[in-house]
Parts: C-alpha cells; structure tokens; sequence
C-alpha cells in the first residue's frame, strides 16, 4: 500500500463537487492552468493546487448529450503544451478520436480544434487529454461525459462519482516526478491522496439514485465498497449489462465505469480497500427522506444494440504482456512491450476487415497488473469456460494472468490498443489495429 499514512488522507466527506451543464454540451472546452482545492476535510488547510482544467475547472464540466445526438466542441489549447480530446469508450468516428500521432496532429498551444461526432451508446463515459496523458491526466485534463437514454431510467437523482488519486507535497503541489522510470517500470504513478468528487453532495432517504462511477486514476486501481445502498449493478464501462447483478465490492482499473441503481438506505459513503484497511473516499450526505419511495424491482437498462460476435471467432490472436521491473528480458526497446514490441509501430498489429470477429487471448507475462483499453469498439471479456461476459472497453489483466476477448471489429479507422496505466502506454505498452 502506498498511501502515506504520514500526509494525505481523505477521511472526511469530499468538499468539491463537479460543475455541471445541464442536458446540453458547452460549445468550447478551454484547457487552462487552473488553481483547484483537491485537499478536502481535515487536509484543505495545506492550501489549493495550481492543476489544469477545462472551462476553469477540473474535472472539466460534466458533458451531456442524448443518444443519437452530435456533440459539437470547439477544443480551446491554453494549457502551454500541445494536447488533444480523447472521447473514452465512444464508438466514435475516427478522426474524431484524439489520438496524435494516429488519428489528428498534435492540437498545439493556442490552437482550437473542433470535436464533432455522434454518440451512439448511451452510458457513463469520460474525456481526457491524450497527449502526455500520464502528466496532463493526472495534472486535471478529464471529465466525465454522459450519454443519456432516449428514455433514462426512473431515478430520484443522476449522480456522477468521479475515483481519483493525486500525488501531492505538503504544500499541496504536485509532486514533479512525472514519467520517472520508477513509476514506470513498477504500477505507475500513485497518488498519495484519494477522494471521489460526486455531481451532488447530498440525497434523501428512500430515494432511488443512479450512481456513475468513474475511475479517472492514472495507475491506481479502485476496489471500492458503497455503504448506504441497496441495489443492483446495471452496466460497465458504459454498455448495460443484459441482467442486473447485486455487487459487493466493485473494482475499477483506471479508465473503468460502473453504474449502480440503488435505493438509498443511509448516507451514501465510498470506501477503497487497500488490502489491509477501509480508507474513506467520501461520501453523499442524507438531506431529508423522500415521501414516495419506489417498490418496484431495478430492471436492465436498454441494450445499445451491438452486432453480436459469432461463437466462431472469424480471428483468433495473442497479445502477450511483457517487461517491467522483476519481469525478466523482453525485445521490446522501451520498458514494455507487447509482443516484444515497445511503443507504436510503423505497421498495425492488425489489419482487418469490417465486422472481422477475433478473439484475443491476452497474457499478462509481467509482475503488475494492466489495464487494457481498446479504441473505438467494445469487446466482451469471456471466462476461463469461454462464456460471453460483459461487454468492455478496458479490462483489467492481473499480473500473470490471461484473459480472452471477443470483439466485433466494425468501427474503421486505426484504433489504439494500449494499457490505462498511463505511465505504462507511455513506456512502450502500446499498439495499434486498423480496420479498414
Ligand atoms: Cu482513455 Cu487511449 O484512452
Ligand atoms: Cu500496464
């Protein structure tokens, strides 16, 4: 555990609450150095952040747009350092992707870009820069980004709530030691300070909420355990699962989303176990009781209606996980690899034709455990029997473990396929499919 129990750590309710805009989009989202109070509770005395935000603040506005409908953003550059949008688990159009390099140029200091695409999924999503992801995420470029249902499902309240860690000094600044090979070669840049910064910071007893779980870490993986709530889980990473399922402790590896529908018992309080304690994230506090609560069963939210994968994959791949500390010798040239490859090669790893299903046995040779996050489609994790999982837009590979996915490649374009731990991505565990 690497919290320092000497500094920072949240063990009072979550001061900030995310800025929100209402069921439209704003029109421009500027990229700024921002000054945030991250520290809450017992540690907001050690003074406010200078950070990066949009439109003032971090995390940036939540975004709302309905199913179907386009999303125009004019991206404004004012951070100092180039950067660029990544829309993450949108089944996007690819140009719109954000990935320089890949998908656009780098969108350079005092440039604007314009972002325009339609979401097609309704669900939890998120934006964050993708361009020295593993600083600017961490320093504050995301937000949460959220794809309503032509018919939202009967709750009391919305609530997003954002996972976070920062890595602070005792005088509330980021501690500057990004992209320093320790970090990079073990399980990235931790945070020494945790909280989850909710949309709204109270609810009445009885009411039926529908929580938005985001993990917006760097590196940092969440198991975090709700109190206060009684109900089920209905979707991850932004696709609905086909049964609501009752949840315990619910694990998200950066870049992962969980959405609960739940009735309200208690305060609502967020917990993250660390493997030896309980620490305390926050919490959403009880103001009043609802006079109606609701008795009917939490049913599953509409299926997006993704083209199903055939049982008979048409491609059956490996991508194995190599290198890091303690991980023995790989070819690749950087810290990572995947396939003895570090970093984006010249050539895709994989060419495919539209609506080509591969099933992809991913093998975690290392001693860390990964996240990993496929552009621009959704893909089921299976079981170790084979059964047809959730669908997912990253899944989480603990260290010497395999997994098999199953993805119908129907989205054209060249979409990254890289670890979230974004320390990782950027030393070498990255790579690219095109499909075309
Ligand atoms: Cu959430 Cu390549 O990113
Ligand atoms: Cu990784």
């Amino acid at each position: 555990m690497t919290l320092s129990r000497r500094a920072f750590l949240s063990s009072s309710a979550a001061a900030t609450l995310l800025p929100s805009v209402g069921l439209t989009s704003p029109q421009s989202l500027r990229a700024a150095p921002v000054v945030t109070q991250i520290l809450a509770g017992e540690f907001a005395e050690y003074g406010a952040t200078p950070t990066l935000g949009y439109n003032g603040t971090t995390p940036g506005p939540l975004i709302k747009v309905r199913q179907g409908q386009e999303l125009a953003v004019t991206f404004e550059n004012r951070t100092g350092a180039p950067s660029s949008v990544h829309w993450h688990g949108i089944r996007i159009a690819n140009g719109m992707d954000g990935v320089p390099g890949l998908t656009q140029a780098h969108v350079e200091d005092g440039d604007d870009f314009d972002y325009r695409f339609v979401a097609p999924d309704a669900g939890t999503f998120w934006y964050h820069s993708h361009s020295r992801s593993w600083e600017q995420v961490a320093r504050g470029l995301y937000g949460p980004l959220i794809v309503e249902e032509a018919m939202p499902p009967d709750v009391d309240a919305d609530i997003v709530v954002i996972v976070d860690d920062w890595r602070l000094s005792e005088t509330a600044e980021f501690i500057d030691d990004f992209g320093a090979m320790f970090h990079s070669a073990h399980a990235g840049r931790m945070g020494n300070y945790a909280k989850v910064i909710p949309s709204q910071p109270s609810v009445r007893l009885g009411d039926r909420v529908r929580l938005r779980l985001i993990n917006t870490a760097n590196a940092r993986i969440f198991p975090i355990d709700i109190a206060g709530v009684e109900g089920k889980l209905v979707a991850l990473d932004g696709m609905p699962l086909p049964e609501v399922q009752d949840f315990g402790t619910i694990t998200l590896a950066p870049a992962q989303r969980a959405d609960i529908i739940a009735d309200v018992t208690e305060a609502i309080s967020f917990g993250f176990w660390t493997g030896q304690d309980t620490y305390p994230l926050g919490e959403i506090r009880l103001e009043g009781a609802n006079p109606m609560p609701r008795d009917t069963a939490i049913a599953p939210l509409p299926s997006n209606g993704l083209v199903e994968p055939s049982l008979v994959p048409d491609r059956r791949e490996t991508l194995k996980m190599q290198g890091g500390a303690m991980g023995g010798a790989h070819p690749g040239e950087d810290i990572w690899s995947f396939n003895g490859l570090s970093d984006l090669p010249e050539a895709p790893w994989l060419k495919l034709a539209p609506g080509t299903t591969v099933q992809i046995t991913l093998v975690n040779d290392t001693s860390f455990p990964h996240g990993i996050h496929l552009h621009g489609q959704h893909f089921h994790e299976l079981d170790p029997d084979g059964n047809i999982g959730p669908l997912r837009d990253t899944t989480l590979i603990n260290r010497q473990e395999t997994r098999d996915i199953l993805c119908v490649f129907d989205n054209p374009g060249k979409w990254l396929l890289h670890c979230h731990m974004l320390e990782h991505a950027a030393t070498g565990m990255r790579t690219w499919i095109e499909v075309a």
